[in-house]
This record gives structure tokens, sequence and C-alpha cells, in this order.
């Protein structure tokens, strides 16, 4: 009676491969279910893990033919997921290679063949029987994902009928002049046009015709040559309209295997989705005047589900509308699935819901159709704003912090601090805390917590006895089946006033200045300064300086000439001399903590060199032998006497621009120079010239380099130091700075003047450029360089 059926096997069968031996699925792996009229069969996905799979059924030869899309749409199968993401398998129990008993029980034989990513192919057997279940109606229309499939029952009625189906009469002329004993198909088109071909034709173009006992099966996958769009009030709706028939010399048989599905896409809202079905089926019912609805019925993942389910879901269920059926789900709502998704690095999430339409209804007397539609319905990508929450509480010494809401399926990798990426376990061992916390909806938060002493937690001295902690987090998480990631980063910061300061005692002591600094807790991190000069070991070995360091406390010990120190004043009575110390923090160089102290020295023999170009110097009576009186000295302008003098030393200070300075350019230099020269008293008349006093001349010459670049070197002169000792002069106690005004104080420098003949020295001037040269005494030797 199906004779077609084996050639159309038999072009299947060019695609069978080797046999494989099969074995059957260890127990739990594989899920059965007669459910509706399929074969129902799930795969557990853990259980499959990163293996692909494909699979093949038996024909009556016993020959094996792999389950092709094509394949699965002509012959009634479905391969998709569950919502949960494992593999299922649905059978129509009319499918090809179905044994079916009287259309009364059906059983189905095949094989899963599931490939390891090392390329191991294991084939498992699956085999199940179904009965049939609720009795056939005389029409079954299935609207599958893939496929369309009508059966209709091929028991001869009584008497004909006299209300002849419009198609059946279209098709009469045709099926008259047909070929007998051949099934044939005839397909009818909106613009009034017939196609008919063989069963076999229309199995060669991936249709399937076929009978059962009691049967005859009409299947289409959907967008076929054949297949046309239909409209019903704005609904879309996909129509076959297909007859069937058999003729032999004294009878025609024919069929109306006519099969139409909604096809409109759902609505969806922002917190729902619609989907919408027509009431009358185009095509399906002759006179829309006699349709009656018998029952409808709407069901989740192809089972029935009752009215009281349907309300406690929060469904919305319309069956009482002229012209449409409608189904409105809430988002999120029970019955389907919400799945995170990750696009462009933001989290948001999907709801899925397989939903089923099952109608039964009467068009005529003789028209008694079963409906049923399935329908998978996934939402767009919903973006979600993920929440972070700062619950960090000063007090307690570490950062809590919450990010949320996430579905089951996220799993959290890693998370970065300050840049090194830590898994939840590397957090556990540095001391963090991990932790979740469930919501009522099915969402949780993740709970972190971190030190602030950890070392990956920055540090920042703000003010006072503030410090701010800052945490930098990228937060790496993980969809867990679709194998997604993505970022989330975030900056918490805390103020926290658990800083203790430093606390100085400056001192003076004979030739030196000095503090000693009692530590906080913080100022280990802070780099220490003496004026604009950065203490280092260098600076320490080149100028002399003593530091002591044990932890504790802090000792520095500077001498009054040494590079880093500041003059403020000079006059006859002494040189005042000032430590500026300041840490700075370590990365902005900004002046945290600044303390000043300054000593007055004795003046001695010096020499100033001022940046805005003032020369001053003292001259000690006591440098000659005799002594000479030192309010008698001046320089070359004989005009430019001393601002100030005693009987034992007289004070200089004068532009470098008068008083008879000289200049003139030394390589890369400017060099000013003058010269204090007593004013010699004569003795008119007597001659050879007598003089009582000795001569006297002194050079003070300063050097300014022309260019910018300039390297402190200071040296200490020889001579000595005041011999009184130095009182101690308190300028600015104890300041804190809370910003970084590096002040750009121009601050002359110092040396002693020397004592002896062929000394000379150099001071450099980094911020004005200028260094001096101390010359000698008399008899004058004069220093030149
Ligand atoms: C036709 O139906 C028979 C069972 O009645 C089945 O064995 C056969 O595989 C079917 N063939 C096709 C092509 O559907
Ligand atoms: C697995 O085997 C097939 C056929 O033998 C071959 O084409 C394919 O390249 C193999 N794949 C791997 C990853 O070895
Ligand atoms: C009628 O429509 C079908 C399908 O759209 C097409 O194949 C056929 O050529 C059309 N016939 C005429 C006469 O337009
Ligand atoms: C889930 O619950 C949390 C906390 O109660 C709430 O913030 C969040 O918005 C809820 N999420 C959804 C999708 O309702
Ligand atoms: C700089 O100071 C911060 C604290 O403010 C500290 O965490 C960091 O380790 C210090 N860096 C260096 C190089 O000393
Ligand atoms: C976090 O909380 C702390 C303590 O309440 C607060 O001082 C800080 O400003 C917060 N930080 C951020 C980035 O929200
Ligand atoms: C140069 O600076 C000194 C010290 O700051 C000051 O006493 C003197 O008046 C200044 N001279 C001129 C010409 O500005
Ligand atoms: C500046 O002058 C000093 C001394 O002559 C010289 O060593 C240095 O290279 C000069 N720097 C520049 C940038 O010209
Ligand atoms: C440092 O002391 C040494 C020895 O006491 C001395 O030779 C040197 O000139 C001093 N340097 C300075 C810059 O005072
Ligand atoms: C200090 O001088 C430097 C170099 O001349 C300059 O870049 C800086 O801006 C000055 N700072 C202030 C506060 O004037």
């Amino acid at each position: 009676m199906c004779s077609f059926l084996s050639t159309g096997l038999a072009l299947l069968c060019v695609f069978l491969s080797q046999e494989v031996a099969s074995i059957q699925f260890p127990t739990g792996v594989t899920r059965t279910e007669c459910r509706g009229r399929y074969f129902w069969i799930w795969m557990d996905k853990a259980a499959l893990g990163p293996s692909s799979w494909t699979y093949s059924v038996f024909n009556e030869l016993g020959q094996r033919i792999p389950v092709t899309d094509h394949v699965a749409a002509q012959c009634g199968f479905t391969k998709t997921t569950d919502l949960y993401g494992n593999p299922e398998i649905r059978v129509s129990f009319l499918g090809c290679s179905i044994h079916n008993l009287f259309d009364q029980d059906f059983s189905l034989h095949l094989q899963v063949e599931v490939t390891s990513p090392s390329n191991v192919t294991v084939a498992y057997d699956v085999s199940m029987k179904c009965p049939l279940g609720s009795a056939w109606s005389p029409r079954e229309i299935v609207c599958e994902e893939n496929y369309m499939e009508v059966s209709v029952r091929r028991a001869v009625p009584g008497i004909a009928s006299e209300a002849l189906n419009e198609d059946w009469i279209a098709v009469w002329p045709v099926a008259q002049g047909a070929m007998n004993q051949v099934w044939q198909v005839v397909f009818h088109f909106q613009n009034g046009s017939l196609q008919n071909m063989m069963a076999t034709e229309a199995h060669a173009l991936g249709y399937g015709v076929n009978t059962t006992a009691s049967r005859v099966l009409f299947r289409t996958p959907y967008s076929t040559q054949q297949t046309e769009i239909a409209m019903v009030k704005g609904l879309e709706v996909e129509v076959a309209r297909a007859t069937v028939f058999y003729k032999q010399a004294w009878m025609i048989l024919m069929v109306d295997t006519a099969v139409a599905c909604p096809i409109n896409a759902p609505v969806f809202t922002a917190t729902t989705l619609s989907w919408v079905t027509p009431r009358i089926m185009p095509s399906l019912v002759a006179f829309p005047r006699l349709y009656q609805d018998e029952a409808i019925e709407m069901g989740l993942d192809g089972l029935v589900i009752d009215r009281v389910t349907v309300a406690r879901n929060g469904y919305t269920f319309l069956t009482d509308r002229t012209d449409f059926i409608s189904i409105t789900v809430p988002i999120g709502a029970a019955g389907g699935l919400t799945e995170s998704d990750v696009m462009d690095n933001h989290y948001g999430t999907t709801y899925s819901i397989r939903l089923m339409l099952d109608r039964k209804w009467q068009g005529d007397e003789s028209d008694r159709t079963r409906h049923r539609s399935l329908k998978l319905i996934r939402t767009p990508f919903a973006l979600q704003t993920l929440v972070l929450i700062n619950n960090t509480i000063p007090e307690r010494g570490y950062f809590d912090i919450s990010l949320g809401n996430f579905l089951p399926d996220v799993e959290l990798t890693s998370v970065g601090i300050g840049g090194l990426p830590l898994t939840p376990k590397d957090l556990k061992t540095r001391g963090c805390h991990l932790d979740e916390r469930p919501n009522p909806n099915n969402t949780r938060v993740l709970i972190l917590q971190v030190p602030f002493t950890d070392p990956l937690v920055e540090q920042k001295y703000l003010y006072g006895n503030i410090r701010r902690y800052t945490v930098r987090l990228d937060y790496v998480l993980n969809l867990v089946p679709k194998d997604k990631l993505f970022t989330y980063p975030a900056v918490i910061e805390c103020d926290v006033p658990d800083v203790v300061l430093p606390t100085f005692e400056g001192f003076c002591d004979t030739g030196k200045i000095g503090l000693v600094m009692t530590r906080g807790n913080l100022d280990h991190y802070w780099v220490s300064y003496v004026g604009n000069q950065r203490l280092t070991s260098e600076l320490i070995m080149s100028q002399n300086y003593t530091v002591q360091d044990d932890g504790k406390y802090f000792y520095l010990s500077v001498p009054f000439l040494a590079v880093g120190l500041s003059y403020r004043d000079i006059s006859l009575q002494g040189l005042t001399a000032q430590l500026d110390f300041s840490l700075r923090d370590n990365k902005t160089l900004v002046t945290t903590v600044v303390f000043s102290f300054a000593c007055i020295f004795p003046t001695g023999r010096l020499l100033v060199c001022l940046p805005n170009g003032t020369m001053a110097a003292t001259v000690l009576s006591l440098d000659t032998k005799p002594s000479l009186d030192p309010r008698n000295t001046h320089l070359r302008d004989r005009n430019c006497g001393p601002v100030a003098a005693d009987e034992s030393r007289a004070l200089f200070s004068f532009p470098v621009a008068s008083c008879g300075t000289t200049r003139r350019f030394e390589g890369n230099y400017l060099v000013y120079e003058n010269e204090v020269t007593f004013k010699r008293e004569m003795i008119p008349g007597a001659k050879p010239v007598i003089t009582r006093d000795s001569q006297y001349s002194l050079t003070l010459r300063c050097r300014y380099p022309l260019n910018e670049t300039l390297q402190v070197v200071a040296q200490r002169l020889q001579g000595e130091i005041g011999t009184p000792p130095p009182y101690a002069l308190r300028v600015k106690g104890y300041q804190q700075k809370r910003s970084a005004d590096h002040q750009n104080v121009s601050q002359p420098r110092v040396a002693y003047l020397s004592t002896g003949a062929a000394e000379k020295s150099w001071l450099w001037f980094p911020a004005f450029g200028a260094a001096l040269v101390v010359g000698g005494f008399l008899p004058v030797i004069f220093l030149g360089c």
C-alpha cells in the first residue's frame, strides 16, 4: 500500500554512513516520556558535556538514516533544547520509521551518536513505546517548531456528504485525469492555480505524505514553494492547501490535507509577552457560520494546564473574543525561564517560555478538528542595571561591597583588586571575605569584604588624621551554561580618621641645625625633603648630614652651611638659617607634613649672593694683623661703605649693578666681582709713604650660570664657625599642609669667607643660578678662575 515510501527512503539511504555498534545510555542520562502525540526524549546536558551529538533512525530494511534538519522537517522530528538547555528530541507518533500498530501503539527506535571533543564517537540506543492516549480526532493538525503536520481519518463515510469542499471540486478534474493507483498531491494557491504531483515528487520536495492504518498524513516544512501566507485580521498564518488523492478504476479517494499554522511574531512590552492567534484558521474552516469551539486550552512544554494554573502563574488567556485567542504572560512568570545574557559587556536577561495552544473545534457535521500549536517564545535582551552597594563602615576596618542582582546562572570568576585578578580562592587566602545572599525573587547578591590593610588597597593621606582608602575592583563574571564573560568595574573609597601624624622637636647645636621626629603610622610611606632637596643618601653623604632612624624616632642633623637650608636674615649679629623639613606623598609628591625650624648662628666671614642680584658680605677685623677698623672699609666705589659696622666687623650689601661691580662672561657663566678694601689713612709729607694700617683687599665674586640646568655643589669653607654657641629661634613650630604648594621661594646662599690665601670655593644656586667665589686676604691674591 505504501509503495512510494520505499522510494523516498531509498533517497535518504544515499546518506547512510557506516554502522556504529550501539549501547544503552547510562541510567539518568536520558529521560523519555509519551506526551501528547509525541515521543519526548531529553538528554542531560551535564552528562554530555562538550560533546556534540547527532541522531539517526532506521528504515524498514534496518538501514540507519541520519536525521538532518531536512529529514527532520519531512519526517516529524524536532531537535531542540528544553528551557534549561538540555538537548531534547520530539518525534511525532506519525513520524517516519515509527512502528505503528493500528494507529494505537507506537514504538520508536533511534540512535544518538555522541562525539567527544577528542573525536571518539559512541552510539547509544534509545527505544520507547507509546500508547495513543486520547482517541484520534477525525482531523489533527500540529504546528511544530520546524514543520506543520495534518492527519485525517480515511475511513469512508456511509453516504458522501453533499457539502463538497471547494478545494475538492477544483481537484476533481485533476483526479479524474490522473494516473491510476498512485497517490498524488494537489496544491491550491490563492491565485486559483493548482499544482499536482505524485507523492514521490512531493517527497523529493521535502513533503511527508503517508498513510497509516486509518489515516492519511501530510507534513510540510515551513516556507516551501507551495506554502503561502494568509493574513487574518492582521495576524499571519502559514497555509499549505494540499489535497491528497488516490484513484482506482472505480473510485477516487480525495483527502483534504490543508494545514494552517499561526506564525505571527509575539508582542513584547516591558513586562509582558503576548501571543495572539486567529480564532478561525483560514483554509481549515469551510463554513465559518457553523464554526463552534469545543475546547481551547493552553499548555506549557506540550502539556495542557488548567485554568487554576493559568491564574496562579499570572497568565491572561483570552478565549472569548470573536477574532482571536490570546495568551499574555508576565515576563519572569512561573512556567518560563529567565536567563542571564551579556551584550556589549552589559548584563541583561531574556525570558523563554514554551507555550502550547490546544484547540478542538467543530466546523460542520463532518469536521471535527484538533489543532495544536507549539510556540517557543524568547524575549529580546533586556538590560538589567547591576546594583552596587557600598556598605562600608569606616570603624570596621574593611570595605563591604555588595553587587547584585544576579540569576543563578551567573558565576563569579574573579575579582581584580588594584589590577590583580584574584579567584574566589585567592580572595579567601588573602583574607578577603566573599559571600552570597539570596533575594526572595531567585536572584542573589555577591558580597565582598576587603580589609583596608590589604596591600592592594590604595591609601592616600588627605589632611588632619584622615586617610583615604581606595579599592579598585574589576568583577569578572561568567554565564554558566553560555560561557560568556562580562566585567563590572567599581572604585570604592573610604575616608578613615586613623592617621597618627609624626611629631617634631627641633634643636640647634654648634654649627648644626636638626630635628627629632617621633614617627606616626603613615610617614613610613612618605619621602623626606630638606628644603627642595630630596633626602637621598647622596645628599646625606655629600652634605655631611647625620641621619638616624630606628623606625620610631628619626633624627636629622644638618651642618648650618649645607645645601638644603635656607637663610632668612643676615646682620652683624647673626645669620638666621632655617631647616624646612617636609614629608611628601610617595606618588604625587604632595607635601603632607612640614616642620620648619630656624637657628641663628653667629656671623663669621660670609658672602651671600642673593638671587635678586644683591651681594652681601661680612668682613671681620680679626682677619688682619694688626686688625683694622672695619668701619673704614669700602667697595671699589669708595662711596659704597658697609651698611652696618662696628669695631670688629662690617656688613656690605649691594646690587650687582652698582658700587663699581664688574661683570664678565666666563663660558656659560656671568661673573660679578667687587672688592672690599681698607681706606688707608696717609700720614702726609712723609716719604716713603708709611701706612699705619695694613693693606687689605678682599675679592667678592658671584657666578651666575647662563643656562638653567644646575647642580648643587656646595663646599664647606675652611674657617671657624662662630665661637659663641648658637641660640635657637623657633620659627614655625610645626605645620601641616593639605596641598602641595611647592613654594619657589628664592633663597640666598651663604658661605663663609675663607681665611687663607689660596682658598676658593663655589656655591651653586639652583633656583637662581648664582655661584660665588670667595677670594683670600692680604697680600691680595686675586683668585681668578
Ligand atoms: C509511513 O508510515 C509507516 C507506518 O505506517 C512508516 O513505517 C514509514 O516509515 C512512514 N514513511 C514515511 C516516509 O513517513
Ligand atoms: C574528526 O574526525 C573527522 C572525520 O574522521 C575529521 O574530519 C575531523 O577533522 C576530526 N576532528 C578532529 C578535531 O580531529
Ligand atoms: C500562483 O501562485 C503560485 C505560488 O505563489 C505560483 O507558483 C504560480 O505560478 C501562480 N500562478 C499564476 C497563474 O499566477
Ligand atoms: C529581585 O529582588 C531584589 C531585592 O529584593 C530587587 O532589588 C530586584 O530588583 C529584584 N529583581 C527583579 C528582576 O525583580
Ligand atoms: C607609597 O605609599 C603607599 C601608601 O600611601 C603604599 O601603599 C605604597 O606601598 C608606597 N609605595 C612605595 C613604593 O613605597
Ligand atoms: C563608601 O562608604 C563609605 C562609608 O560610608 C563612604 O565614606 C564612602 O564615600 C563610600 N564610597 C563610595 C565610593 O561610595
Ligand atoms: C634682594 O633681596 C634681599 C633679601 O630678600 C633684600 O633685602 C633686598 O632688598 C633685595 N634687593 C633688591 C634690589 O631687590
Ligand atoms: C649648562 O652649563 C653647564 C656648565 O657649563 C654645562 O655642564 C651643562 O651641560 C649646560 N647645560 C645645558 C643644557 O646647556
Ligand atoms: C664633610 O666632612 C668632611 C670631613 O669632615 C669634609 O672634608 C667635607 O668638606 C665636608 N663636606 C661639606 C660639604 O661640608
Ligand atoms: C616652581 O618652579 C618650577 C620650575 O621653574 C615651575 O615648573 C613650577 O611651576 C614652580 N612652582 C610654583 C608654585 O610656582
